[in-house]
């Protein structure tokens, strides 16, 4: 495989094996998190490994605008983020979002408390993206929140002294729990959110690690207002999400063998591990370590027989970043791929479940696509094929993976969009693949 001209769009070659180590960067949604508390902290936060990814520097950039100053250390590359010790200023102009849904939806919960306005926009994608999650449990803890087009970004978000709610999310959205949990830092009263299905844990964990109270009973989270945050140093571990795409690739090629230093497995993630071993691709996890309450190891992998399955239920929600590319190798699989209650793909970077139907139709497959997911017959052989990146990260990655087994050139135009979360990403498939 090899980039090619112009810069956004890339060539994939089949390959015949994958092979190697790769360090992918810091987790996404550790670092956003990070980021944001470390604003509110008090004292200077210090960020190893922290996510090279565009949306993250879309946090960065926008709790610099609200009096977070950052820089990358002399000495090495960390990262560190000054605290304004939970006094934010009124940032000058409108903040940009950029592609970053995490971005808007958590940071609208610190923006809820201040007494200030804020306005929050982003790009063409973000700005279709639905807000009434948050929207809805904001207001009803005091702030007015104006969008557009119903519920749509831009937001213009003024905040108010907030009192404590107890939510119950329709969506299982690890976004709007953390969203609700900063805006509950600053309420009166204890702050419940009560989650339909488990999400990911990073904002709880984050809240802990800078020093707040935390109080967890099976799917509820509480937290009481008016509690301070304290600086801290933290290496963020490898982000699992961008593993996932290095796996699958392993997972397509009996006999490939891959390494992945420092992965993210905390277990409200790892059940992507599970599923790819029922699957097919044999896992071992070594030194694993917990660093402020995540868990970090060493992930090999070794691929033999693709079979794929069913994703359904609290598993889609525990995949739903990764279901792109488990999507797109899908019709290499003995038994192919069915995908259950996945409508919320719709409202990702893009149609996720539309994009992944058009490219896998372009390189010649049977899809069946749903409302709500996908189903995917197995033992299909493709072809190189034009496809788009939809502008969406996982869309072009996820196909830069199916690439590597089909018959003849892919060439992915939008390939670019990768940097939203792996800047580096295309570089380090060339590391691990041959052709
Ligand atoms: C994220 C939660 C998920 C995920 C997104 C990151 C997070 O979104 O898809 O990439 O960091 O909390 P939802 O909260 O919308 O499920």
């Amino acid at each position: 495989m090899g980039g090619s001209m112009p810069a956004s769009t890339v060539t994939i070659g089949p390959v015949r094996s994958v092979e190697g180590v790769v360090r992918v960067p810091g987790d996404k949604s550790i670092s956003h998190r990070y980021a944001m508390l470390a604003s509110l902290a008090q004292g200077v936060s210090r960020f190893h490994n922290f996510s090279a990814a565009q949306d993250c520097a879309s946090t960065l950039s926008c709790v610099a605008a609200l009096g977070a100053s950052w820089r990358r250390a002399d000495t090495d590359s960390a990262i560190e983020v000054s605290g304004t010790g939970m006094s934010l200023k009124t940032p000058a102009s409108p903040l940009d979002c950029g592609n970053s849904g995490s971005t808007m939806r958590m940071l609208s919960g610190i923006l809820a408390a201040q007494p200030f306005s804020t306005e929050l926009f982003g790009d063409a994608s973000l700005s279709r993206r639905p807000m009434a999650r948050i929207i809805r449990p904001l207001s009803e803890m005091g702030a007015t929140i104006s969008s557009s087009q119903g519920d749509r970004p831009p937001l213009i978000i003024r905040g108010a002294r907030l009192h404590s709610i107890h939510y119950r999310p329709e969506v299982a959205s690890a976004q709007v729990k953390s969203c609700i949990l900063f805006a509950g830092l600053f309420a009166d009263g204890e702050t419940i959110v009560d989650e339909p299905i488990r999400t990911r844990d990073h904002g709880e964990l984050a809240l802990q690690a800078f020093g707040a109270a935390i109080d967890r009973h099976a799917n509820a989270v509480r937290i009481r207002g008016h509690q301070r945050l304290s600086a801290i140093e933290a290496r963020v571990p490898g982000d699992l999400s961008s593993a996932a795409f290095f796996l699958c690739a392993a997972a397509l090629f009996p006999g490939s063998r891959l390494l992945l230093p420092g992965i993210l497995v905390n277990p409200t993630r790892a059940r992507l591990l599970d599923r790819l071993i029922q699957m097919g691709l044999a896992i071992s996890v070594a030194q694993v370590n917990e660093h402020h309450g995540e868990l970090v190891g060493s992930v090999e992998a070794r691929g033999s027989v693709w079979k794929g399955g069913l994703i359904a239920g609290r598993d889609t929600a525990a995949l739903i970043d990764e279901i792109p590319v488990l999507a797109a190798i899908a019709p290499y699989s003995e038994n192919g791929l069915e995908v259950r209650d996945a409508a919320e793909l719709r409202v990702k970077e893009s149609d996720r479940i539309a994009a992944v139907a058009a490219n896998l139709r372009k390189m010649g497959a049977e899809v069946e696509e749903r409302p709500d997911g996908l189903l995917i017959p197995g033992r299909q052989q493709l072809h190189g094929a034009e496809l788009d990146s939809f502008s969406d990260h996982r869309i072009a990655m996820a196909f830069a993976v199916a690439a590597l087994r089909a018959h003849g050139p892919t060439v992915i135009s939008g390939a670019d969009a990768a940097a939203v979360s792996y800047p580096s990403f295309f570089e380090d498939l060339r590391t691990v693949t041959a052709a």
